[in-house]
């Protein structure tokens, strides 16, 4: 199908046909539900052997007993799993809770309100700002839209942000202090950072504002699909730019043991953990060391991990095959619709022509699909294009996954012919 080139008669006939597809889905009375990149249940059984692993035996291998107070930087065999997920030494890393997001949020409260390592606090500057990186992810934009941190947009692209527009921005404005990055399979285009973008972005500490901080979200670090896709490694960079402190790495156990009941990571320089312990000390006298023990004695060494993470990888590619299977037969060579195809992490990102995003969904609603709201890859919820829309496909089953991407390519279909009518 292509609609730029179609006449009239063409775009009506298919208008109708469309319609009397779209009709007959309406009657089905489904239900179901690819907005949230959530694990299923299968998922999250891989898993299930956490509960009674400790079989009494509460004492982390260091001699810590993991059930009394204390222990702020958390126990040294959970810090070790985020090191090697992080591919950092473990002194530079602290385990905490259950959620890498709250992690990233006291991070961000640290540099608004304290300042890290020594800078000016963020609310003490005169218009204090991150990048934003997008498509991106909603909850990082609701963090700085909620402290009141305004959010300046960068386009992604096959590698990575645009490093160019990146550049520039922090040049001419000293009040940018932040920068949100998903570095691997990013949420939600996919895309894996370049070792060229890897580089230029440990080079920004070098003439940004001395409090700028660059968000790294490993959230996908060792979410691989087939073969492992290897990013560079930011810290390692940043040393050799003498940029460390300008950089704060986040990741988490969520999408590889039990979404709500992980451990989380923050790994950064000796000067900026000081910063976030002196916040944490307020706030904690120390995570939960139970739950930390369970997760390092399910993975004693990298090998468990690895291989827990090939049975995440059985369960997914399917999913994602039928999604990409689903887009291919119905896209390629339209002028519909682009799509990255990830080779990890729990997205895929597909863009409408400009001005069909949030009809789609609507449509994809009323049909009984629930997709991701419009615009909730962009700041404030705003797509200026309206045509970004991510599709989640982990957590429902595969036949109903199946279904619902039928239904979504109808809805691309419907609501392109329609608005090319529209604007003839
Ligand atoms: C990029 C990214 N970061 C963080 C999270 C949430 O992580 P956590 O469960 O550790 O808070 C998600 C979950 O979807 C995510 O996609």
């Amino acid at each position: 199908m292509r609609i730029e080139t179609a006449q009239r008669e063409q775009l009506q006939q298919w208008e109708k046909e469309l319609e009397q597809q779209y009709q007959r889905i309406c009657q089905h009375n489904l239900s179901l539900d690819i907005t949230r990149g959530k694990p299923s249940a299968d998922q999250l059984h891989l898993s299930d052997s956490l509960d009674g692993i400790l079989n009494g035996d509460y004492r982390a291998p260091d001699g810590t007993d993991t059930r009394n107070y204390g222990g702020m930087e958390g126990i040294a065999a959970a810090r070790e799993l985020g090191a090697d997920i992080l591919q950092v030494p473990f002194e530079e890393v602290l385990a905490g809770g259950n959620s890498s997001l709250t992690m990233m949020y006291h991070a961000v409260l640290t540099g608004y309100l304290f300042g890290f390592a020594g800078n000016t606090p963020w609310k003490d500057l005169r218009a204090p700002k991150f990048l934003c990186p997008v498509p991106g992810y909603d909850r990082h934009f609701s963090i700085c839209e909620q402290l009141g941190i305004a959010m300046e947009t960068v386009p992604m692209t096959a590698t990575g942000p645009d490093m160019d527009a990146v550049e520039e921005m922090l040049r001419a404005d000293d009040q940018i202090i932040g920068m949100w990055c998903v570095p691997k399979f990013s949420n939600p285009t996919g895309v894996t950072y370049s070792s060229d973008t890897v580089d230029r972005l440990a080079q920004l500490g070098k003439f940004a504002n001395p409090g700028f901080r660059i968000f790294w979200d490993n959230a996908y670090a060792i979410h691989d699909l087939d073969q492992q896709v290897k990013l560079p490694n930011i810290r390692d960079a940043a040393l050799s730019n003498e940029t460390a402190d300008s950089v704060l790495q986040f990741a988490s156990t969520s999408k590889v043991t039990h979404a709500g009941a992980g451990v989380a990571f923050v790994s950064a320089s000796p000067d900026n953990l000081a910063s976030i312990k002196k916040q944490m000390s307020a706030m904690t006298i120390g995570p939960d060391k139970v739950n930390q023990l369970r997760h390092a004695r399910l993975f004693p060494e990298l090998t468990q991990l690895k291989e827990h993470m090939h049975k995440h990888a059985e369960i997914l590619r399917p999913k994602f095959a039928c999604v990409l299977e689903h887009l291919d037969k119905n896209f390629t060579d339209s002028d519909l619709g682009e799509w990255e195809s990830p080779e990890g992490g729990y997205f895929v990102s597909f863009n409408t022509r400009p001005g069909c995003a949030s009809e789609v969904i609507r449509l994809s609603a009323e049909a009984g699909v629930k997709l991701t709201p419009a615009g909730a890859t962009f700041p404030y919820g705003k797509d200026p294009e309206d045509t970004n829309i991510r599709i989640a496909p982990s957590f429902p089953p595969l036949e109903e996954l199946d279904t619902a991407m039928s239904v979504f390519v109808l809805c691309v279909k419907l609501a392109s012919v329609r608005k090319q009518l529209q604007s003839l």
